[in-house]
C-alpha cells in the first residue's frame, strides 16, 4: 500500500514576495502552492524552475490575515545595517546587536520560514489579525 503523508500546508495557497529565500520552499515541501514575486529574476526564475509542479485547481476558503515581525535575521540584508550603524566589521556588529537580544542571538531565516509556516498552516486556523513579534525578545 502507498503511503501518503500529509502535509502542512495541503490545499493551501500563499503569495510570496521578496521569495527568492527560504520560506517557499518550506511551503512547497509542505504541499502549498504558491504564487512567486521577487524583484531578483534570476534567482526567482532558478527557484520557480525547482519547486514546478502540476497546477491544481482551487475554490473559495476563507482568508485569514496575520502579520511576522521578525527581530535581527542572521543573513545578508541585516549585515549590511549592522555594519553600516555601527561602522564596525561584520563580527563585531553582529556581537553589538546580540547584546541587544534578550536570547542573545539573531534568528536563523529558517526560523522565520517555520513561523510563518505556523501562521499559513490549521494549526493556526483561528488567529487572524495578529501581529507576531518573533525577536527574541526585543519587543518585551
Ligand atoms: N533581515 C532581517 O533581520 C529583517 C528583520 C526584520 C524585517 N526584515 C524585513 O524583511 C524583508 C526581507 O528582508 P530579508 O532579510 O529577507 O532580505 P533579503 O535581501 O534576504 O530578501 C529580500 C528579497 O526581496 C526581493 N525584493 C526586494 N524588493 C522587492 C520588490 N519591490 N518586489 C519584490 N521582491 C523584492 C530581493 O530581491 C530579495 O530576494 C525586508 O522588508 C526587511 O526590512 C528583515
Amino acid at each position: 500500500m502507498a503511503h501518503v503523508t500529509m502535509g502542512r500546508l495541503d490545499d493551501k495557497i500563499a503569495v510570496i514576495t521578496g521569495a527568492a529565500g527560504s520560506t517557499a520552499r518550506r511551503f512547497v515541501a509542505e504541499g502549498a502552492r504558491v504564487v512567486l514575486a521577487d524583484l531578483d529574476q534570476q534567482r526567482l526564475q532558478q527557484l520557480a524552475g525547482e519547486l514546478g509542479g502540476p497546477a491544481r485547481s482551487s475554490r473559495s476558503r476563507p482568508i485569514r490575515v496575520n502579520m511576522l515581525h521578525p527581530g535581527p535575521v542572521d543573513n545578508a540584508f541585516q549585515h549590511r545595517i549592522e555594519t553600516t550603524a555601527t561602522g564596525r566589521d561584520e563580527a563585531s556588529a553582529n556581537a553589538i546587536f546580540d547584546g541587544m537580544i534578550p536570547l542573545g542571538r539573531h534568528a536563523r531565516a529558517d526560523e522565520v520560514a517555520a513561523a510563518a509556516l505556523y501562521l499559513a498552516s490549521d494549526e493556526s486556523a483561528f488567529l487572524t489579525g495578529a501581529t507576531v513579534p518573533l525577536d527574541g525578545g526585543m519587543s518585551i
